[in-house]
């Protein structure tokens, strides 16, 4: 999917899904289960492909220490401005999610999200991303991806399936999968998202 064109033309509705409560409810239910027992502040949290910051600012509300790292220009301007708007704190980082380090996002993160961007990678971009994700994140970590399902959706993302999370994700075990709930997303019918949330820990 061409993302850079997507925010340029204004066409992001993924970002309509923080006020589509069965799938917000959802997401922030796995995010809470990371809360458990700590602070606030929760630790470092780090926003894959964060877009404008939907959930990156979700995650600063609650008490994250957030770094959310895209490759859209625009995006990140949007980003900046959600921020700001919220009176959060929250570190942007123009950069690839499959060279996190060469992008300085840093290390230690305790929870690691990726709202929409693993599953739209071809395949030697996910492995990528996976080795970057291992090496970023706290030995105690958790991972938090939102894939559609696989099928050949023309310029949408092709989605992934278990399988693929699993090769991509050596090192992690999926702990849950949770049907992310979209309906009645017109869109998300007719390309048949069938999305679904995968809780990943470092094994
Ligand atoms: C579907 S959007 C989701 C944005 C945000 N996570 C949300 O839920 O609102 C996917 C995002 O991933 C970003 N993206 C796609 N491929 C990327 C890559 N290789 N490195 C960094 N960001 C990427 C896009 O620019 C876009 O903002």
């Amino acid at each position: 999917m061409n993302y850079k064109l997507a925010y340029a033309i204004g066409f992001h509705p993924w970002e309509d899904l923080a006020d589509h409560p069965p799938f917000a409810d959802k997401l922030l239910e796995l995010v809470a289960c990371e809360e458990d027992g700590y602070g606030p502040p929760y630790g470092a949290a780090l926003d894959l492909g964060t877009g404008s910051a939907v959930w990156g600012v979700a995650l600063a509300k609650r008490g994250w220490e957030v770094t959310g790292i895209d490759s859209v220009e625009k995006a990140l301007r949007r980003a900046r401005e959600r921020i700001d708007a919220a009176g959060v704190e929250m570190r942007l980082v123009q950069g690839d999610v499959t060279a996190l380090r060469e992008a300085g996002v840093g290390s230690g993160f305790r929870l690691l999200l990726d709202t929409g961007t693993f599953h739209g990678l071809t395949d030697t971009q996910r492995a990528a991303m996976g080795d970057e994700v291992s090496a970023v994140a706290a030995p105690d970590a958790t991972l938090i991806l939102d894939c559609f399902a696989p099928r050949n959706r023309g310029p949408l993302p092709r989605g992934a399936s278990r399988a693929d999370v699993e090769r991509a994700f050596t090192g992690w075990r999926i702990t849950e999968l949770e049907v992310a709930d979209t309906q009645p997303d017109q869109i998300a019918r007719l390309f048949r998202f069938d999305e679904r949330f995968y809780r990943l820990r470092r094994k």
